[in-house]
């Protein structure tokens, strides 16, 4: 492997990228939002109750029902900041229950509408054009996980087909990006699905891989082959740590059969947060260096998003937990990883998938140092996490794309759920940029 990138050449990268950045949102209500996150962020009593509240809000018949969730939830809150005392007073009546609970709706449409571009693909259509001509590419993630019925996968499955459908007409009417179409080993499609491998089976079970493996496999195959015949990529989500295996083995077993030689675009995720995570990465080169498919595997380097699950669950059970615990070891994997990832090039392509300043900067900084164009390696935000991002990458010529998911309120959940522990994390560099440390620091090598 070659060496690192140089430690001011990283530097040098992050702190173009973040002259790039608007100094402050001008959006007044992503600022109400901010500061509801904020003030979950420092008060922990309070962060749990927003959780719950979130969590019941599908659930509940009517407002004056919502209002008397919230109330309930803050009431035990120890120290309440004054909007919540204010909140607190109007659940005592009636009418002023039904105000807070319109309130607080609207709250929380308001807040999954920032992560969330549309109930269907087809509300989706406006931003994905807007995000296009920013120079701003997408993986359109349908919202919807663990499935508990044949119907249910079948049904994920039939929209799944629709949004890819729906995605090429969408792209075909848009004005060509060169930037964001191609790179040194050929085309890239533009219209780009993620889909949920729990989504697309009920039996998704890890005493039982195999059978989870084998009935998702119909569902995805048929996917891959509408991909195939349109042109489109398709792109296969990581979840939690008990189904990876089982995932990745999937995956890479419908790639390598016959009628997908020649297509589509695919591609997989590798979580830098496990610790196991360089062997599974490994694996994945070891076959992306052998398979006779003539594309090369997208692989999106992420963090990971089930941290706080994989730690509950590893606790539960007195297992030693699969996740770093200890931030820095995760970032400094993460940049491991993508060198040992752009090094393999050109048997896989690579989509380094972040919102740490840092770990961009490596990226861009260590692709640069081996010689290679800077549209040889892709950068993918999420959507609500990485407006402000996407638009400084974009206008640094980088190659840019943000993850879009569709879908209701219901099926979205468990995603605005994980945006909200990641937002209300003080982990998390989002929060410590917010919070005013200064740019060495947060720009200082993991
Ligand atoms: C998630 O669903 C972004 O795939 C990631 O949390």
């Amino acid at each position: 492997m070659s060496a690192t990138a140089p430690e001011a050449d990283v530097i040098a990268v992050g702190r173009d990228l973040a002259a790039a950045l608007p100094s402050a949102s001008r959006n007044p209500l992503k600022a109400l939002d901010d500061r509801a996150m904020d003030m979950a962020s420092q008060d922990a009593g309070l962060r749990a109750a927003l959780f719950r509240f979130v969590d019941v809000v599908p659930a509940c018949r009517s407002l004056d029902d919502l209002a008397q969730h919230l109330t309930g939830f803050l009431d035990e809150v120890g120290d309440r900041p004054p909007p919540l005392e204010v909140a607190m007073r109007m659940g005592a009546s009636r009418p002023g229950r039904t105000a807070l609970g319109a309130a607080a709706a609207a709250g929380v449409k308001h807040m999954a509408h920032r992560f969330i571009v549309g109930a269907t693909p087809r509300d989706a259509t406006g931003v994905l054009q807007d995000l296009w001509k920013e120079g701003v590419a997408s993986s359109v993630d349908l919202l919807g996980e663990a499935t508990v019925t044949s119907a249910e996968a079948d049904r994920y499955a039939a929209r799944c087909r629709e949004a890819l459908d729906g995605l090429v007409e969408v792209y075909a009417r848009l004005p060509q990006r060169p930037a964001l179409e191609r790179d040194s080993a050929g085309p890239i499609p533009r219209a780009n699905l993620s889909v949920k491998v729990s989504a697309l089976t009920p039996l998704l079970r890890p005493d039982a891989p195999e059978l989870g493996k084998r009935d998702a496999a119909g569902r995805l195959r048929d996917l891959l082959r509408r991909a195939r015949e349109l042109g489109a990529h398709l792109h296969i989500d990581m979840e939690s740590f008990d189904s990876r295996e089982a995932v990745t083995d999937l995956v890479l077993e419908l790639l390598d059969e016959d009628e997908f030689r020649d297509g589509p675009s695919a591609g997989l995720v590798l979580q830098a947060y496990l610790r196991d995570s360089p062997e599974l990465c490994e694996r994945i080169i070891a076959w992306a260096q052998a398979t006779s498919r003539t594309q090369p595997l997208f692989v999106r380097l992420v963090k990971g998003a089930y941290w706080d699950h994989e730690i509950v669950e590893a606790r539960q059970h007195g297992w030693e937990s699969p996740v770093f615990e200890v931030k820095a070891e995760s970032d400094r994997n993460f940049e491991a990883l993508t060198r040992r990832l752009l090094d393999a090039r050109p048997a896989v392509r690579v989509a380094i998938a972040s919102h740490n300043l840092r770990s961009i900067a490596h990226a861009v900084a260590y692709n640069r140092s081996v010689g290679a164009p800077d549209g040889d390696l892709e950068l993918q935000v999420l959507r609500g996490l990485g407006d402000d991002l996407q638009h400084a990458l974009a206008a640094r010529g980088l190659r840019v794309r943000t993850y879009c998911p569709v879908g209701d309120l219901v099926s979205g959940m468990a995603y605005l759920v994980r945006r909200l522990l990641e937002n209300t994390s003080n982990e998390s560099f989002l929060h410590e940029q917010a919070s005013g440390r200064p740019l060495e620091a947060l720009l200082a090598a993991p």
